[in-house]
Order: C-alpha cells, then structure tokens, then sequence
C-alpha cells in the first residue's frame, strides 16, 4: 500500500537533439504528471541499469552517497507526500503523506517555483558512504555526484516534454526539518510539463 511500483523506462531519443534544447525551466504547465514520466525521471536521475547495481550517474567508488525523493503534489497515482525511490527496486516509498510545498518554498527564499511544480526531486546524500572510504576528499565526490544525477534529470525531463531547474539556494536545516529525512540535503528539483516553449 505504501509502496507504488514504478514502470519500466523506454529508449529511443537522441542526446545530441535534447542537450541542444536544455535550458532550465520556472514555470510549468497546470496539468499533473504521470506516473510513468515520474518512473522515467527517477529512473534517468540515478536508476539501476545493471545486474551487479550499477547505476545511470556514476558514483566514486560505487559507494552510491545520494538518496532520492520526490515530494509529489500531483502525480497520476501518488497521494500527495513525500516518497523515497528505491534504486534497487525501482519502487517509491511513501514517507509522508502530506504537502508541504509552501513551506519549502519559504526555505528556498521564497522561489514559486517549488509551489507551482507537480513534483520536486530531491537530491540528498549520506556523506559517510563515501567519506568512509575516502576520507575528507569523498566530500568533493558527493558534490560530484549531485551533478552527475541533476544533468541527468535535466536531460531526462528535457526529452519527455518537461523542464527542471536546479535549485541550490535554500536555508539548508529548514529544509531538512520540513522533510524530515536524515540525510543532507543538496538540491531540490521542480519538475513540470515545460511551459516555456
Ligand atoms: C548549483 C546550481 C544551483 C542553482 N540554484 C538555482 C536556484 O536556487 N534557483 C534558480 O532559479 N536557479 C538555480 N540554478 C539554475 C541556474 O540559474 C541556471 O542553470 C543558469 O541561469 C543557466 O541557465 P540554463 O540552466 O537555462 O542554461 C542553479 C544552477 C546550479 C548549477
């Protein structure tokens, strides 16, 4: 019951067509997202593309640092709340029902945006999978990562239709308190149906 099945991602777009046309994206269409664009995005983001685990961004080590949520608003299927994806299973987790989209936007200086996105990706890491092995330096391979995982979106929302915008400025203990998740968070996502084309 609180865990939605994600579907399968689809192939067959060319890269080249899609980073000519990246831009970052503020404003998005009113309707709500399907289920399958969510499943396509988190897939695209950091989803599993192996047996052994591996992964669309690659992670130093394979230590795999970053935890995925998505706060979903309207998404086709998802209760509005704040869910974790799975990598491994390729499922959302619900963690809490609920939308605290206003308030987030308050953490992130008052940015509209995260109000008026269906969903917002959440990049958050656990910094002791990487600094474990690595010491003080595993900190600069998480923000690495970050990047890694945020183009992919990027791209990923590009080639469906949508648009993204990272979003760096927040008052990062707010944040974390209105999510309640233990990692640190390192970016917030909005994404939407583009409406700036
Ligand atoms: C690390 C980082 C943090 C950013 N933070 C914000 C932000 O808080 N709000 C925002 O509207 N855009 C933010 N952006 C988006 C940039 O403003 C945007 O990438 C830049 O203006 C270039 O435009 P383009 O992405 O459309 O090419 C951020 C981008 C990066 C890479």
């Amino acid at each position: 019951m609180d865990e939605i099945i994600l579907i399968a991602p689809d192939s067959s777009k060319s890269i080249i067509s899609i980073l000519m046309r990246r831009r970052s994206v503020r404003s998005f269409g009113k309707t709500g997202i399907s289920l399958k664009e969510v499943s396509e995005l988190l897939w695209a983001a950091c989803g599993k593309n192996s047996d052994w685990g591996g992964r669309t961004a690659p992670s130093a080590g394979a230590t795999y640092p970053l935890e995925i949520y998505l706060m979903a608003q309207d998404v086709e299927s998802l209760v509005p709340g704040l869910y974790r994806y799975v990598v491994e299973r390729h499922v959302l987790s619900l963690v809490t029902k609920g939308n605290p989209a206003r308030e987030l936007s308050g953490a992130c200086l008052n940015q509209k945006t995260i109000i008026n996105a269906p969903a917002t990706v959440i990049i958050s890491a656990d910094f002791n999978r990487t600094t474990t092995r690595y010491g003080d330096r595993g900190k600069r391979y998480v923000y690495m990562e970050t990047g890694h995982c945020g183009q992919n979106l990027h791209i990923a929302a590009e080639s469906l239709g949508m648009g993204t915008v990272m979003v760096g400025a927040f008052k990062d203990e707010e944040v974390k308190k209105i999510l309640g998740i233990p990692e640190e968070v390192l970016c917030l996502c909005p994404v939407g149906k583009n409406e700036e084309k």
